[in-house]
């Protein structure tokens, strides 16, 4: 069973909620990081406690979500391992998922309704990783993470079967 970690701000609370209980009625193993109530706080502390959970194996993925999605996706992607996307839309999700890799999808409270909101989760559950060209890439990202150089190098020129494309995409 997939295991998503959700998270927000003090903006998000309300439709961090309504989108829990989406992912509840879907099947999906919520785990909730808070924060219980509508009192100002920071959206890096969600972040990494939801970042924290995706890295250490105790979700599959992460879903944040602040007034835009985007101070708590730069957050999340201040930690080693996480591809967060901030996202207002669905075709987008899909395709951070397909050739990014996202394992954290973030949006914006003050910026989506429920309904899209819905439909975006939707598009990123539903899309899966292709590999290909795309790993390529991801490798080299986490290359750029680790700052090294030579890893990079090594990526960008290897000759390596997980690079292949299986289809033109
Ligand atoms: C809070 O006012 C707001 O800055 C926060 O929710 C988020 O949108 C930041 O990126």
């Amino acid at each position: 069973m997939t295991t998503i970690a959700i998270g927000s701000d003090h903006v998000g609370v309300r439709l961090r909620g309504e989108i829990k209980t989406y992912l509840l009625d879907q099947g999906y193993q919520v785990e909730d990081l808070g924060p219980e109530t509508e009192t100002r706080t920071d959206y890096p502390i969600y972040a990494k406690k939801v970042a924290h959970a995706v890295t250490e194996g105790r979700a599959d993925l992460g879903i944040l979500i602040c007034g835009t999605g985007i101070g708590i996706s730069i957050a999340a992607n201040k930690v080693n391992g996480i591809r967060a996307v901030a996202c207002s839309e669905p075709y987008s999700a899909k395709l951070s998922r397909q050739h990014n890799n996202t394992n954290i999808l973030a949006f914006g409270a003050r910026v989506v309704g429920l309904d899209l909101a819905k439909m975006i989760v939707d598009e990123w559950l539903n899309a899966s990783y292709l590999g290909g060209r795309h790993a390529r890439r991801v490798d080299e990202i986490g290359a750029l993470e680790q700052s090294d150089d030579n890893l990079f190098e090594h990526i960008r020129t290897a000759n390596d079967v997980r690079y292949v494309d299986k289809e033109e995409l």
